[in-house]
């Protein structure tokens, strides 16, 4: 079996697409800036962990000939709001690594990269439904890395035949999301609650964003692997529930399954212009069309259900 190694491994997506790919017999090489155990507790016996700074080639090619590794899942990234706040060491890790990434692929004639981009790519002034062809003029820095990255991808595939796909996600939700950026709210509105805490929400209620549940993302990163060498396109939206919901909806549905759940609205202004300035819902035809992505997670019920179910299960691994 294949062996991919996941970049910024020991984050949020890295640790549950890890899990994907183990239930499907891949060996799991995760990489970080800084050993945390705390999102891979259940699995940490079964992956091989590196400390490797993509910043830092030598050490990039050191743990991909070390390991053999077949294709590189790069999510090592500064987010939004801290690459405005450090512009930078932004340009250091989400443009410098960016590359080091890819040439680290090409230099060791691997099979495949593949990108977390994000619907910052997008940019101001789009339609309401986003499709991928929709033109991309991002506003932020790291919106900018997000366009960069993709089309790095496409040219180090046309280039020198490395596979490649992206993923512009909404916002990804799930257990063991950290907190901070504008859209911590989507997730922190279920697992404040789940962990018995109570959570103020700081967007309107009528506040809505595309959202993606990280299990639905994780099977879309392992299919679309699977296929790519059957890919049309390259880069994807994704988004698991159509058409996005209210802040209020969700909070309704997790009052729903905690009837003691505290959720308060206390819009700040600031977070809610951000909010307010994204896309409200993805196309995501292409997803399905090219390599057969459903999102599991479908129905908003479903998804906060399984969501709070998860943390209770496992308390430990997603205290924030
Ligand atoms: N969470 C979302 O809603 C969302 C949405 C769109 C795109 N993305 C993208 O998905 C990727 C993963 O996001 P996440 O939510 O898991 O974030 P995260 O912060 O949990 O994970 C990112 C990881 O990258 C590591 N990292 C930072 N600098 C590094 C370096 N120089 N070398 C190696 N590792 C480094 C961090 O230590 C962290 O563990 C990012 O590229 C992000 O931009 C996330």
């Amino acid at each position: 079996m294949s062996v991919v190694m996941i970049t910024g491994g020991m984050g949020f997506l890295g640790s549950h697409v890890a899990r994907e790919f183990l239930k499907h017999d891949y060996e799991v090489v995760l990489t970080d800036v800084r050993v945390k155990r705390g999102l891979i507790k259940d699995i940490e016996e079964k992956v091989k962990i590196v400390e490797s700074d993509i910043t830092v080639p030598t050490q990039l090619n050191e743990t991909v000939k070390e390991n053999d590794v077949d294709a590189i899942i790069h999510y090592a990234a500064l987010l939004s709001s801290e690459a405005e706040a450090n512009p930078e060491q932004a340009f250091q890790v989400n443009f410098d690594g960016l590359w080091n990434v890819f040439e680290v692929a090409r230099k060791n004639d691997l099979e495949a990269v593949i990108f977390a981009s994000s619907i910052a790519a997008y940019g101001l002034g789009v339609p309401e439904i986003v499709k991928e062809e929709t033109y991309t003029v991002p506003f932020t820095l790291y919106g900018i890395s997000k366009q960069l990255g993709e089309m790095l991808g496409l040219w180090f595939y046309r280039k020198y035949g490395i596979e490649f796909a992206a993923f512009r996600y909404g916002s990804v939700i799930g257990p063991g999301r950290r907190n901070g950026g504008a859209s911590a709210y989507s997730t922190l509105i279920i697992q404040k609650p789940a962990q018995t805490m109570p959570y103020v929400v700081n967007v309107p209620e009528t506040a809505r964003i595309p959202i993606v549940y990280v299990k639905d993302a994780a099977v879309a990163t392992l299919t679309a692997y699977e296929k790519i060498r059957n890919l049309e396109s390259r880069i994807y939206n994704l988004a698991s529930i159509i058409p996005s919901p209210k802040a209020k909806d969700i909070a309704a549905l997790v009052q729903k399954y905690l009837p003691n759940a505290k959720i308060a609205f206390k819009p700040d202004p600031k977070t809610t212009k951000i909010v307010e300035s994204w896309p409200r819902d993805l196309d995501i035809t292409r997803a399905h069309d090219d390599f057969g992505w459903k999102p599991k997670y479908s129905s908003l019920d479903a998804l906060v259900k399984d969501f709070i179910n998860d943390v209770r299960d496992r308390p430990d691994m997603y205290e924030i």
